[in-house]
């Protein structure tokens, strides 16, 4: 079968081989792949930023929807023929995440979804809404899942809240989709009118050039009357955490998610004197996959996707991550 592998750092890294088909263990089932999705974490794991001692070679991407082709022995969960895709971390069904089940995320502490056929823990794996194609379905293990963790689950957002979402790439854009859904009010940055105009059109509240107000968080204090949001999804990380910080209001929440906007000196001070709910969140779990994944299909949510790439032109897929010309999300076909 063929499948790509990170054989060194950088693009050039990249590599399409052959491999041989995977064998089902007891306990696991054998996925034939038909759609993946990038994200930023994928590109920062072929540039050695994610984890400097990565494993070569490594199987890449984390987020992936298929067809069960093969079940193990014990397997009752999934039958042949279902559609499915991998759970991030293969051993968080619910609860907290464990020390065991940190160690087993997709694309990164073992071999991904970037391969012809798959196996996977029969517990890591999720059906997906009917009413998506394959492509919107590949969107929804890291992206979606950490957007709804933060506003959902940890973030019990409430209609009538209003929340701050950093740019419109992944993440930001489930953000957005959650938000409105939600009924709640959103406040979207970009370095693009045009992408501020298409968030509008999804939805967006009120938007913000953060290239042509540098001091974008005067500006969402402004259009929040002065109080301040009630919650950001922070994906620019310490490069933005202290503007973060002045837009929310006294008492507000901020989901800690990313690094886009690189380093920075983040003011702990401020959150103290501010009494705010700083919270690490790190993809979700099966459950919340379950509760989103209900969602979804209630509301018809369909999740936005910039391109598809074929899968010989993966290496161009990342290429135009790295851009960062993208809207919402990037995918592959297989
Ligand atoms: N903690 C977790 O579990 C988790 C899960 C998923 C992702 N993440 C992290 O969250 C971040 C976003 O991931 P993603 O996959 O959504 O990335 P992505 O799709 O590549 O997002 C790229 C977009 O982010 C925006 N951006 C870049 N620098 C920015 C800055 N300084 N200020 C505001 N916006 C900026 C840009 O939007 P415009 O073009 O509109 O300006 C850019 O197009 C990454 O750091 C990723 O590692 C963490």
């Amino acid at each position: 079968m063929k499948a790509y592998e990170i054989q060194k750092f950088g693009f050039d890294g990249l590599a399409l081989v052959e491999r041989p088909e995977p064998k089902p263990s007891a306990n696991q089932v054998i996925v034939k792949m038909r759609a993946a999705s990038l994200n930023y974490r994928d590109l920062m794991m072929l540039s050695g930023l994610y984890n400097p001692r990565l494993r070569f070679p490594l199987v890449p991407l984390s987020d992936g929807v298929g067809e069960v082709v093969a079940i193990g022995s014990e397997v009752t969960r999934v039958k042949v023929g279902d559609r499915v895709a991998g759970t991030f971390f293969q051993k968080w069904t619910g609860g907290d995440l464990t020390e065991d089940g940190a160690k087993t995320a997709l694309g990164g502490a073992i071999d991904g979804v970037l391969a012809e056929y798959v196996a996977l823990d029969a517990d890591g794996v999720i059906h997906i809404p009917e009413h998506l194609t394959d492509e919107e379905g590949a969107t929804l293990p890291c992206a979606a899942l950490t957007a709804w963790n933060a506003l959902v689950t940890q973030g019990r957002l409430k209609a009538g809240e209003s929340v701050l979402a950093l740019g419109t790439g992944g993440v930001s854009i489930f953000a957005l989709q959650f938000v409105v859904m939600s009924g709640a009010r959103v406040v979207i940055t970009s370095s693009s009118d045009e992408k501020l105009q298409r968030a509008k059109q999804l939805g967006a509240h009120e938007t913000i050039n953060y290239k042509e107000n540098p001091k974008w968080e005067e500006k969402v204090r402004e259009v929040t009357g002065g109080r301040g949001i009630d919650h950001v999804i922070e994906v620019g990380g310490a490069g933005t955490f202290n503007k973060s910080v002045r837009a929310v209001r006294r008492g507000g929440t901020i989901s800690m998610i990313g690094v886009l906007a690189g380093p920075g000196d983040a003011s702990l001070i401020s959150i103290l004197m501010n009494g705010l709910r700083v919270q690490g969140i790190f993809v979700g779990s099966r459950e919340m996959f379950e509760a989103m994944n209900a969602a979804i299909k209630l509301h018809k949510m369909r999740p936005v996707i910039d391109r598809v790439f074929p899968l010989q032109e993966a290496r161009a897929a990342y290429q135009f991550m790295a851009s960062g010309s993208h809207f919402g999300k990037i995918c592959i076909g297989f």
